[in-house]
């Protein structure tokens, strides 16, 4: 059966196990052996194109760039016919798309001939959330996904495409997440990568106050109060968000070795101050390098020899 990697939710555990391992894990030049593979972005990206990209030469193969302009999805030609396209030519395309529901389009009309990797939506980015995961192990558990039970994870500000894949593979292995986001800003427990699946796992709080949300945690998540797409809404969003800027007050709330984690891009100032941002809490620059290691892990475990 073809595999796909476009929702945490949608990944059994041990499919998960195996793409933990394998980001991490020895390889070769020879599962991508002269393959090659679509890399579409609907919105712009910096770290997620260089660790596909990356990840994808290490492997042996190569990676093809197609950006908005050029494809058009939706526009120029149908998700559809774009997807009918790319599966004559690839085996695997990869896709920061704005609509979650292009993956299943794509899924449809190419009869599932064609692994698709969710490299963003505006319901999920599970490849950050595998990052996030390894960055986390390898800073409290020695790399050990499985031994991060019971730690306390507090994601702050606007509750995004982020929050919802990382909520969710952390519940998976018992951490448990607390959200702290203004009303209408908060985590929704509809649609997909919904945190509300995990019935078994972490315990997820929802509040409104980011006091309460990080004080005693052991790690402080925050993203973009303005995601892609959401511009016109900035003036507004500054306003509503800015009680819940991570910044040296609200990190003496948490655990006194607590880290910070942000998927990046930061801004600077809204979201985050730059004295927690480059501060001795900071893991930011393991979760850059950790997202190459995922993006191995997912193309290694999409080509893996299954039993
Ligand atoms: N974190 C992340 O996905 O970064 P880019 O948008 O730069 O790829
Ligand atoms: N929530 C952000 C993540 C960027 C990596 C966005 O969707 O723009």
């Amino acid at each position: 059966m073809t595999r796909h990697f476009i929702t945490i939710e949608q990944q059994s555990t041990s499919d998960l196990d195996s793409i933990y391992d394998l980001a991490c894990s020895a390889f070769d030049d020879e599962t991508l052996k002269g393959q090659g593979v679509a890399l579409v972005f609907e919105r712009p990206s910096l770290r997620t194109r260089a660790s596909s990209s990356t990840a994808v030469h290490e492997l042996g193969g190569y990676a093809t760039f197609f950006s908005d302009e050029e494809i058009g999805l939706g526009s120029r030609e149908s998700a559809e016919d774009v997807g009918r396209t790319l599966a004559e030519m690839y085996s695997i395309a990869a896709l920061r798309v704005r609509d979650h529901e292009v993956f299943g389009r794509i899924r449809r009309a190419t009869a599932e001939r064609m692994s698709l990797v969710n490299l963003l939506s505006d319901a999920a980015h599970p490849t950050q959330a595998v990052a996030d995961v390894l960055t986390i192990a390898e800073h409290f558990a020695k790399g050990d996904v499985n031994g991060l039970a019971g730690l306390d994870v507090a994601y702050l500000g606007d509750a995004t495409n982020v929050t919802r894949s990382l909520a969710v593979a952390l519940l998976r292995l018992g951490v448990n997440v607390t959200v702290g986001a203004p009303a209408g800003y908060q985590l929704s427990e509809v649609g997909p990568e919904s945190p509300s699946a995990v019935t078994d796992g972490g315990t997820l709080r929802l509040t409104e106050s980011a006091e309460e949300a990080v004080k005693d945690v052991d790690v402080v998540y925050t993203d973009a109060w303005i995601s892609m797409g959401y511009e016109d809404e900035t003036a507004q969003r500054r306003i509503d968000l800015a009680s819940f800027r991570v910044d040296g007050d609200l990190m003496k709330l948490a655990k006194k070795e607590a880290v910070l984690l942000h998927c990046l891009p930061a801004h600077r100032g809204d979201e985050i101050t730059d004295a927690v941002l480059d501060g001795a809490q900071s893991l930011v620059w393991r979760q850059v390098f950790h997202r190459r290691s995922a993006m191995r892990g997912v193309l290694r475990w999409i080509k893996e020899e299954k039993p």
